[in-house]
């Protein structure tokens, strides 16, 4: 399925790029996960400039690992870097853009990626989006999925072909998208069933689609744009990991807890300090793969 996958997303020049290749039949997860070494990793965190993301960068470089600031707008992103740079006093925290909605963007960062950094050993899927209030609407909830859910899987996609063995894929998730908010039995089932991150693609278009023809009462739904975008990143982490699982490369979704953040209006009862906890332990010393976690422990998806 990857490489099918790859291949939409890459094309084949990339998609056979020797280091891909060269990760065939290797060991399943060790316990020999990034960090533990005490070896210096390459680390890519989206969404850095502010946040959560920025305090999981900050950690990162914190540790002498070499940290990647990506993010939409050029201006925040190099001024989050350098606010970074001084905090950590690290002369390894980079700065590139990165729009994950934008194919254009995420071609040209993996491209730089691969050939400034030679490979990506940790990869924070951060970047993400809730619309504020009672905002909602068909074109809400497209952007939602299209920042939480397209987005998050357009950004691995491009980047998996730099993860060497021993890599971490962390995917920032939220409780408020557990299985447990789809009621309905046979939807839910969907969830659980799905095999291929295309059923994910289907499963989040069919939700729009029902907002789009006032279908959602009554269809098994929720109305959480925000619940339903993250309960899709995390069926595709799960997939994903089920996916490399012959690679010895972690794939995990997190929930870092409810944190003072712009997208919180600042409400949270976590700093994004606390909440950087749990992504950035599992990108430094991910226990497992294809796990939901929540304060460094396994909870279910
Ligand atoms: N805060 C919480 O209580 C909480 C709880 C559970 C899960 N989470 C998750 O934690 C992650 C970080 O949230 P946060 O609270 O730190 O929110 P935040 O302060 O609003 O930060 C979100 C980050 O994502 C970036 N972003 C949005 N769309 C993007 C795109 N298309 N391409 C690249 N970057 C993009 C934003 O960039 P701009 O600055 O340019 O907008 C910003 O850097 C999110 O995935 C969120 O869903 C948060």
């Amino acid at each position: 399925m990857l490489g099918v996958v790859l291949r939409g997303v890459l094309g084949a020049t990339q998609l056979c790029a020797p280091r891909y290749r060269s990760r065939r039949a290797q060991a399943t997860l060790s316990a020999a996960m990034p960090g533990t070494a005490g070896s210096k990793k390459v680390a890519v965190v989206t969404g850095a400039n502010k946040g959560i993301g920025w305090d999981v960068a900050r950690i990162l470089a914190e540790q002498g690992h070499t940290t990647v600031v990506a993010a939409r707008n050029e201006e925040l992103g190099r001024e989050a870097t350098a606010k970074l740079q001084k905090a950590t006093g690290s002369q390894g925290v980079l700065f590139h853009q990165l729009d994950i909605t934008d194919p254009v963007s995420v071609e040209a960062f993996a491209k730089w990626a691969a050939q400034e950094l030679g490979e990506v050993n940790i990869l924070v899927n951060n970047a993400g989006l809730a619309f504020k209030g009672n905002v909602f609407g068909a074109a809400e909830a497209q952007q939602t999925l299209d920042i939480n859910l397209f987005g998050t899987r357009r950004a691995t996609e491009a980047l998996l072909p730099l993860v060497p063995n021993g890599g971490s894929v962390v995917n920032v998730c939220s409780m408020a998208g557990k299985l447990s908010i789809i009621k309905d039995k046979a939807l839910r089932s969907r969830f659980e069933n799905a095999k291929h991150a295309d059923d994910v693609t289907a499963l989040a278009n069919e939700f729009v689609d029902a907002i789009k023809a006032d279908k959602l009462a009554g269809s098994g739904w929720p109305s959480s744009m925000y619940g339903v975008s993250k309960l899709c990143e995390a069926t595709y982490t799960r997939l994903l990991a089920e996916e490399l699982s012959t690679l010895n490369i972690a794939v995990n979704a997190c929930c870092p807890g409810y944190c003072a953040t712009d997208m919180s209006s600042w409400k949270g009862y976590k700093t994004s300090a606390q909440g950087a906890d749990t992504p950035a332990w599992l990108a430094l010393e991910a226990p497992a793969t294809g796990k939901f976690w929540s304060e460094r422990k396994e909870q279910p998806f």
